[in-house]
């Protein structure tokens, strides 16, 4: 692919990746998101973020299982979107929910222990979301890659939040775990195979993951 499809290819995804709130924006505003709105919201928010995650999660899998290499070029954007809805999922709680009210929310904490996990999960993104720029990138070097394994904890907070959360039916959490776990066996074994052929040179320690990145 060259450069100018993957620009348009980009143009696509942003404009897909912003149905799910056009959607709940066009139902808000033609009174069509059922009884309990904020619980819609809420909803909706929690799987886009959690579909996301794990779109962001499988691109290096996809990237070096096709040898599409061009795929690196919107991992970055759809890890944003994860963040995005992340942000929306979590304003959706504290403002609609709860309308500020730390008492509330402190009380829903120790309450339903999901609220936790759930917080851990975006906390976790918030370094990530931070760090996702070009000159970041450079300057972390190698800690960049290291920094992203926060991607996994924060995709398995993600799950063990769902899990908690849900009361009978554990189906659709499962699902995401299931998933969650293959991309991280993948890794994992990946990770292993390549530190045991060919550890990283001295030479190469610190540079960019644009320079080392198999
Ligand atoms: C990466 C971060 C997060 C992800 C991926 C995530 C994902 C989800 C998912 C998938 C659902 C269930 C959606 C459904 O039933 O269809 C959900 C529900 C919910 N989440 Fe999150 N969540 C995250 C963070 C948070 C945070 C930070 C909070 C609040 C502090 C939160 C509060 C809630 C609440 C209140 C519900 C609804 C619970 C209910 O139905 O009783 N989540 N979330």
């Amino acid at each position: 692919m060259n450069s100018k499809q993957l620009r348009i290819l980009k143009i696509f995804i942003f404009l897909a990746a912003l149905i799910p709130l056009g959607r709940l924006v066009w139902k808000f505003y033609h009174d069509a998101l059922g009884a309990n709105p904020v619980e819609v919201i809420t909803h909706s928010t929690g799987d886009w973020t959690m579909i996301l995650i794990l779109t962001t999660l499988s691109i290096t899998p996809l990237r070096k299982l096709t040898k599409q290499y061009w795929l690196i070029g919107i991992r970055r954007m759809i890890g944003l979107f994860a963040f995005f809805y992340g942000c929306l999922h979590f304003t959706t709680y504290i403002w609609l929910d709860k309308s500020f009210d730390v008492h509330e929310m402190i009380k829903d904490v120790y309450k339903r222990p999901f609220i936790t996990a759930g917080f851990t999960a975006f906390v976790l993104m918030i370094p990530l979301a931070l760090t996702s720029t070009k000159g970041w990138i450079r300057r972390l070097g190698k800690n960049w890659q290291r920094l992203h394994w926060l991607i996994y904890i924060s995709g398995i907070a993600a799950v063990i939040h769902y899990i908690w959360l849900v009361k009978a039916d554990l189906r659709e959490p499962l699902r995401y775990g299931s998933i969650l776990s293959v991309l991280l066996i993948y890794r994992v074994v990946v990770w292993l195979r390549n530190s045991r052929k060919n550890p990283t040179p001295v030479a190469l320690r610190g540079r960019s993951p644009e320079v080392t990145e198999s």
